[in-house]
């Protein structure tokens, strides 16, 4: 009896979000003015539409130009080669084409969820890259990163350290996607509410339509598609909502 009043609860519930999220997404994208090169800076293969996607799709909804960079081939299982062209293929389904997307395959640099790239390595290569490109705005994980994987913090830490040293080009931001608690990141749409109430610089909030072009990127990684990756494909919230925070400026940071 108990089992079905949840049951039926969390159905109405999410019945609710579905429909607040079909009324809000797209008009929740912010702009970000003036922004002419965004680079999306990402681990490994399949970052791009685990996480990030709802950004990805929201900036192509803006008419945004994007391009991608990604620090290692994934090769944690052996299988780089692959996972370089599911990447190549995934990309191009959220609609960044094969031009636009940069990938770092460095013996130092390894896939693996225990080490901690090199920061000075890590951090020079992604200034060159951001210099060559004349990039003006980079999206990455923040502190958390979001699954608390090592290669994904380290992007962190590089980007704050060459933000706070002030190495970037000037007028280069950077955006951080906000690492959300275990409970919140697996309900879904249930954690729109959430999403709304708390503030971010920047929240995104896909359509229904989006979110099956997020899973149609996610079945391109067909080196990936473990039973548990479909959970996470119905589970993540990170499938539909992304929200993001600015690094702020070397001042505010000292003080902190
Ligand atoms: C690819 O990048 C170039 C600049 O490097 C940009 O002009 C173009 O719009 C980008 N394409 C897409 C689809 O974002
Ligand atoms: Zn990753």
């Amino acid at each position: 009896m108990l089992a079905v009043a949840v049951v039926a609860v969390f159905a109405v519930l999410w019945w609710v979000c579905s429909s607040w999220r079909d009324a809000v997404s797209g008009r929740t994208v912010v702009l970000l003015p003036g922004v002419r090169a965004p680079l999306l800076l990402i681990a490994h293969p399949d970052d791009e539409c685990m996480f990030f996607a709802p950004t990805i799709l929201g900036l192509f909804q803006e008419q945004r130009p994007l391009s991608v960079l990604c620090c290692s081939a994934g090769n944690y299982y052996n299988q780089g080669e692959i996972r370089k062209k599911e990447l190549l293929h995934s990309c191009a389904v959220l609609g960044i084409p094969p031009s636009n997307v940069t990938l770092i395959d460095h013996r130092d640099l390894p896939d693996s969820p225990t080490v901690k790239w090199d920061e000075c390595l890590l951090s020079a290569l992604i200034l060159n890259h951001i210099q060559e490109k004349n990039i003006d705005l980079v999206i990455t994980f923040d502190e958390g990163g979001v699954s608390g994987h090592y290669n994904h913090i380290s992007l962190y830490r590089a980007m704050r350290s060459l933000h706070s040293s002030g190495k970037l080009p000037e007028g280069c931001s950077v955006l951080v996607l906000e690492s959300v608690s275990m409970l919140r990141t697996y309900v879904s749409v249930l954690d729109l509410p959430l999403s709304c109430f708390f503030h971010h610089d920047v929240l995104i909030i896909s359509s229904g339509r989006q979110y099956q072009r997020a899973k149609e990127a996610m079945l391109q990684h067909q080196s990936q598609l473990l039973w548990f990756r479909h959970l996470y494909l119905f589970f993540s919230r990170y499938m539909m909502i992304n929200s993001l925070n600015f690094l702020q400026d070397k001042t505010a940071e000292k003080e902190s």
